[in-house]
């Protein structure tokens, strides 16, 4: 039978992102059937992956872990059972394909055997074609049996299978890989992937779904209670259960901001830390049973006390549901912010509300992704660059940082790290040297002028998806100038901040 190979699973053993193998597949250079790929066909196009070492194997995910910090991917090695069991899955299978080994051994044995005796009753031409024959299914044979034959992504995906359980999610197709001691909910969150949930905590029933082929186990315990029918037909808590095979599930995944229930929660201060003279981080932490389930680029609503209030753009990943970052500008008579700027103290109580807003990625889009963000633009940006990452589609992630200011730039240290990290990204930043704030006339030409010198810098940028946000008054010039370059609206987003 043909091994075929998930995406997700082809570019972790080949060392490369899901985006760079749907960039090949789009350009005909390697065939797909199904969202698979046949393991020859993956070969053959990279021919020149380093298979014999571990370095390109665990390549991507390494950069990934250094882009986002070790806060969100803190691994560790599965626990003993589950190793145990998926070892033990490795090891039966391994016995199966040596018995059947050995049958075919015998079978072919049998078979030189049986060419023999018909050969000795052959005449003449018909004869020498038989010892012909019969040389040729030796060669074969021995050629098939020497060690250079053995196929080295067949090992390095056994290896995989023992660290990483893979789950497919039906009927959306969605795939991705569990580490660690990742719950299956868990696992998909940091593969940016919606699954449907609540608490996380295994109290609400948000996240039950139905296991339909491969192991799992209950790896925390749960009040909520699943009837017993519901149990024999397969229905757990994605939240409170991991992969101990690859596995497939029956499970609903959140395809708009229609899916996202709004919600109410009361987090704390964790840190509120300077970015630069006039920009801060606000660190909310919610507690374990109570997490902002949001879509990247989405903003919540931020309340201190009963007056002062603040609709601001999440500037974290999804993927880390119960830590929430903010940046905050810092207004001088702006209540909100002279709070935060010189009274807001660790541990102070947060309500959010939200999440709300549109500007949320286009996943299934196929084109490369060019970021503008203007001041503090950068915090939905950051958002979606981040899912952007997790996902791992994309073919090229572009960010331009434009600021009025040096300050303004406040993490460019972010994007530059990015870059470093990533094969697919590239990252510059740009001073106007006035307010973004305030955009019309000699500063308007100005920054479509910065705009046209991005555009020769990369003229595939109307080929690509365009994302702008900051101020009304820099964004709407942006958007003009792009759906004015014949950008369909479709492919042009724009967030407010
Ligand atoms: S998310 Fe609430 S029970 Fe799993």
């Amino acid at each position: 039978m043909e091994h075929l190979l998930s995406l997700s699973r082809a570019a972790r053993l080949i060392g490369v992102t899901r985006g760079a193998l749907q960039k090949k597949i789009q350009n005909g250079e390697m065939p797909s059937f199904d969202g698979t790929v046949k393991v020859e066909d993956l070969l053959a196009a990279y021919p020149d992956a380093q298979l014999e070492n571990n370095i390109e194997f665990d390549r991507v995910r390494h950069i990934k872990e250094r882009a986002f910090g070790k806060r969100v991917f803190e691994r560790a090695l599965p626990e003993a059972e589950v190793l145990a069991a998926r070892v033990t899955e490795l090891s039966t299978e391994l016995a199966n394909s040596q018995t059947q080994v050995r049958q075919f051994n015998v079978l072919l044995d049998r078979l030189r055997n049986r060419l023999g005796e018909i050969e000795g009753q052959c005449k003449d031409e018909m004869k020498s074609a038989m010892a012909d024959f019969r040389a040729w299914l030796k060669d074969e044979a021995s050629a098939a049996m020497e060690p250079g034959y053995l196929n080295p992504l067949a090992v390095r995906d056994s290896i995989l299978r023992v660290m990483a359980a893979h789950v497919r999610v039906l009927p959306s197709g969605h795939d991705f890989f569990i580490d660690g001691q990742d719950s299956i909910l868990e696992g998909a969150l940091r593969a940016g992937i919606p699954l449907n949930y609540g608490c996380s905590n295994g109290n609400c029933g948000l996240c039950k779904a139905k296991v339909v082929s491969g192991q799992i186990k209950k790896i925390r315990h749960h009040d909520y209670v699943i009837s017993e029918t519901q149990q024999s037909q397969g229905y757990v808590l994605l939240c409170s259960n991991t992969a101990m095979t690859d596995v497939e599930i029956e499970a609903p995944v959140a395809g708009s901001v229609q899916d996202i229930p709004f919600q109410q929660i009361s987090a704390k201060v964790k840190a509120i830390e300077p970015l630069s003279h006039n920009m801060a981080l606000l660190h909310l932490q919610t507690p374990r049973t109570s997490r902002l389930r949001f879509l990247a680029g989405q903003y919540a609503t931020l309340q201190l006390g009963k007056s002062l209030s603040a609709d601001l753009p999440i500037a974290s990943c999804p993927c880390d549901d119960r830590n929430l970052h903010f940046h905050v500008r810092r207004l001088p008579g702006n209540l909100f912010s002279d709070y935060v700027f010189n009274q807001l103290k660790r541990n102070e109580v947060v309500d959010v509300e939200g999440p709300q807003g549109e500007f949320i990625l286009q996943e299934k889009s196929p084109r490369p992704l060019y970021f503008i963000a203007f001041d503090t633009g950068f915090a939905p940006i950051k958002s979606l660059i981040e899912h952007a990452m997790s996902l791992d589609a994309a073919e090229a992630i572009h960010l331009y940082w434009i600021g009025s200011d040096v300050d303004s730039i406040y993490m460019p240290n972010m994007g530059r790290a990015w870059a470093d990290a990533l094969d697919n990204f590239s990252f510059s930043s740009r001073v106007t040297g006035y307010d973004l704030r305030a955009v019309s006339g000699k500063r308007e030409t100005n920054l479509r002028a910065m705009l046209e010198e991005i555009i020769e810098g990369r003229p595939d940028l109307r080929a690509g998806d365009v994302y702008l946000a900051g101020p009304e008054s820099a964004v709407m010039v942006a958007e003009n100038f792009f759906l004015g370059l014949g950008l369909p609206k479709s492919r042009v987003f724009s967030s407010l901040v």
